[in-house]
This record gives structure tokens, C-alpha cells and sequence, in this order.
């Protein structure tokens, strides 16, 4: 198995919710350590470059605007297969869709508000943690 590092963002309506501790016990208790954190404001060019490869999909100004709403959670996460076991605890893009007992079944509440980012490919990953902690 390899050691890989992926990106996480709590996003602003989980860190609204008072559940950075239970998100990151889940992290915890998966064997993912967290080797970089920050709390933060994003700017909308923050935001905006983050996002960039979604730039023309119709959600894009939504998700911009959402994710400057309030401060965010970033973190770099350390452990065997990092970036799936992420996902996975993460649950589907839509809470709705999300299967019971993941980060956003548990803490989301729509498509638009859906409690975490999580880097989809250790190539990601490595541009993601990259753009935030250089
Ligand atoms: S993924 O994992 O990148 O394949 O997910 P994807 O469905 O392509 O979505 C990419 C990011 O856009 C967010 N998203 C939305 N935001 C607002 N409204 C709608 N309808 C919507 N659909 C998708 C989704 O939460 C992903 O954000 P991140 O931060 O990458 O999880």
C-alpha cells in the first residue's frame, strides 16, 4: 500500500456547524493524520483559481460564491491510500446520494452545501496541497 498525501476542505457550512472535531476524529480513526492545517478566508480569486477546472459548468459561480460564504478548514492528510480512503469517508457528491455514515450523509445538507472537498486523484492532490500551502 502506498503513503500518499490528499487535500481536504471543511467547507463553510460544516465549520458553521460546529463539526471540525467530529470530521477530523473521522480522519483520525481512519488512519489519516493531518500534516498541514489552516483556517481561512477565501478571496474570490482564491476560490476562483481553486475551481478553475470547473470554470464552465453552470454551477460554477454558486459554488465560488458558496465557498467565500464563511471560513473554510483546509487540511493536508497523510496515511495509506489517502486519497480514496478520503472519499470514501467523504460519500457522494450529493448528500442524498451519500451512503450512511459518511462525512456527508451525516453533515450535509445539499449538492450546494456539502460539508467537504476532497482531492480525486493523487495527481490532484499534489496541485492541490501545492495551491494552498505551497
Ligand atoms: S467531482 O468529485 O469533482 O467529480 O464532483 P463534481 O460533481 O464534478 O463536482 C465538482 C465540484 O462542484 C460541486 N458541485 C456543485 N456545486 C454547486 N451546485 C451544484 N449543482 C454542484 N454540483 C457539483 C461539488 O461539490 C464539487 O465540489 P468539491 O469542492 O470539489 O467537492
Amino acid at each position: 500500500m502506498a503513503l500518499e498525501r490528499t487535500l481536504s476542505i471543511i467547507k463553510p457550512d460544516a465549520v458553521a456547524k460546529n463539526v471540525i472535531g467530529q470530521i477530523y476524529t473521522r480522519f483520525e480513526n481512519a488512519g489519516l493524520k493531518v500534516v498541514a492545517a489552516k483556517m481561512v478566508q477565501l478571496s474570490q480569486a482564491e476560490a476562483e483559481g481553486f475551481y478553475a477546472v470547473h470554470k464552465e459548468r453552470p454551477f460554477f459561480n454558486d459554488l465560488v460564491k458558496f465557498m467565500i460564504s464563511g471560513p473554510v478548514m483546509i487540511q493536508a492528510l497523510e496515511g495509506e491510500n489517502a486519497v480514496l480512503k478520503n472519499r470514501e469517508l467523504m460519500g457522494a457528491t450529493n448528500p442524498k446520494d451519500a451512503a450512511p455514515g459518511t462525512i456527508r450523509a451525516d453533515f450535509a445538507d445539499s449538492i450546494d452545501a456539502n460539508a467537504v472537498h476532497g482531492s480525486d486523484s493523487l495527481e490532484n492532490a499534489a496541485i492541490e496541497i501545492k495551491y494552498f500551502f505551497g
